[in-house]
């Protein structure tokens, strides 16, 4: 019985020393979350041990402008820092030293509140295969250095983790230092997540991502000319937004007086399977947005890629970040477009209208439309030959599906 004893801890110690030689100091970041104020820009970062942290920031190669010496909180070794006093879509440089290592990176601050240009990234369900997902961000860090106007911020619709309760999945899945793509991409630029399901029950995902929630798991934030209403599907029960949260996202549509107003959650109310779209969404939200004028609603839960068009409001599933793929189905009400491949999408604002393109690793652009904010019902098909295409593995191809 000792002996067994003394095995197994051998064979923990033996583990926690391979993960820690993963990571060096760092067990998970940095990583950037945007907390709704465009002068502020929070990091966090967490380690296997306790040291002290020193984080100091520039906007150009000059002189520092500031620098923190940081402590921990809680009872793991988590660190966190609010930076303040950026100048809005300014860029800033951080260097974070941990013990003798140095961890160098940049981002860029949130958009001034009158900007009416704005690049972002969506995608979702990247659990289960981090080496996949490190596929897909290395694609969506690709995009950012070819054109700069990318590193501005990315939306997860959610399932992050393949079990939210489990520290280890957390420590692999998202935050693996080895996964070298997702770690630039988190240390690069604010990751916005809804809930999935697979993140639940929600306490380590608020841990790892504290973002001011109103309650449960839903807020909203201002980006530019952009106002994203982040749902949580689960505050009433598994799969029930529930009748408060839908009074408070009436009221936050109406409050917001954004050109663009887009809604991210984790079921799809119009996907094109394997799960079944989900009828509150459908009941609940989509009336919502046809009275407050939302252009999209971001959704993932299905491993693929779709879009359907509903009164004008385009409901884009993007579940392609990395776990296993879901086969499509055209049959789907609704559907426009539907592409069974890894994926991410790129969403280009310029003044009064909005270009979503999804594409795949290898850069193949799966679907692209341009929508305008006033007259979300005046949806355009883009025929400049980038239609809907197949990709490897099954994908279904849709044909002709641009008008409705
Ligand atoms: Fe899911």
């Amino acid at each position: 019985m000792m002996k067994e004893k003394l095995f197994l801890k051998v064979v923990v110690v033996i583990l926690l020393m391979s993960i820690h030689a993963w990571g060096a100091d760092l067990r998970k970041g940095p990583y950037l979350i945007y907390t709704g104020t465009n002068t502020q820009m929070k990091m966090l970062w967490q380690l296997y041990e306790t040291q002290t942290c020193k984080l100091t920031w520039r906007q150009f190669a000059a002189h520092p402008l500031g620098s923190v010496v940081t402590r921990e909180y809680g009872t793991d070794h988590q660190h966190a820092y609010v930076i303040q006093g950026l100048t809005p879509g300014a860029e800033y440089h951080y260097t974070l030293s941990v013990g003798d290592d140095d961890y160098t990176g940049s981002f860029y601050a949130a958009p001034a509140e009158d900007d009416i240009s704005l690049k972002f990234m969506v995608y979702g369900d990247s659990r289960l295969f981090p080496d996949t997902h490190n596929e897909v961000a290395g694609a969506m860090v690709a995009a950012y250095m070819d054109d700069p106007g990318f590193q501005k911020l990315v939306i997860s619709v959610g399932d992050l983790v393949t079990d939210g309760d489990n520290e280890m999945n957390w420590d692999l899945e998202l935050f693996d230092p080895q996964q070298e793509n997702i770690h630039e991409m988190m240390a690069s630029l604010p990751l916005q997540s809804c809930m999935g399901n697979h993140d639940l029950p929600g306490d380590l995902f608020k841990k790892y991502l504290p973002y001011p929630y109103v309650t449960d798991m839903y807020w909203s934030f201002d980006y530019g000319p952009a106002h994203f209403a982040i749902i949580d599907q689960f505050a009433e029960g598994y799969g029930v937004i529930g009748n408060t949260q839908i009074e408070w996202l009436e009221d936050d549509l109406a409050l917001t007086e954004k050109k663009w107003k887009f809604i991210v959650l984790h079921g799809p109310g119009y996907g094109a399977g394997t799960h079944a779209n989900v009828q509150e969404v459908q009941d609940a939200i989509q009336p919502l947005c046809e009275d407050y004028n939302v252009s999209i609603v971001f959704a993932g839960h299905n491993h693929n890629y779709s879009r359907a068009v509903v009164n004008g409001v385009n409901h884009v599933t993007s579940g392609g970040g990395g776990c296993h793929l879901y086969p499509v189905d055209v049959n789907y009400p609704f559907i426009v477009a539907a592409v069974e491949a890894h994926h991410f999408c790129k969403i280009d604002i310029n003044r009064g209208l909005l270009t979503l393109s999804a594409e795949t690793i290898d850069g193949i652009v799966l679907d692209k439309v341009t929508i305008s904010a006033k007259e979300n019902d005046r949806f355009q098909g883009d025929f400049s030959g980038e239609q809907n295409v197949n990709s490897a593995g099954g994908g279904c191809f849709i044909e002709n599906l641009w008008s409705y």
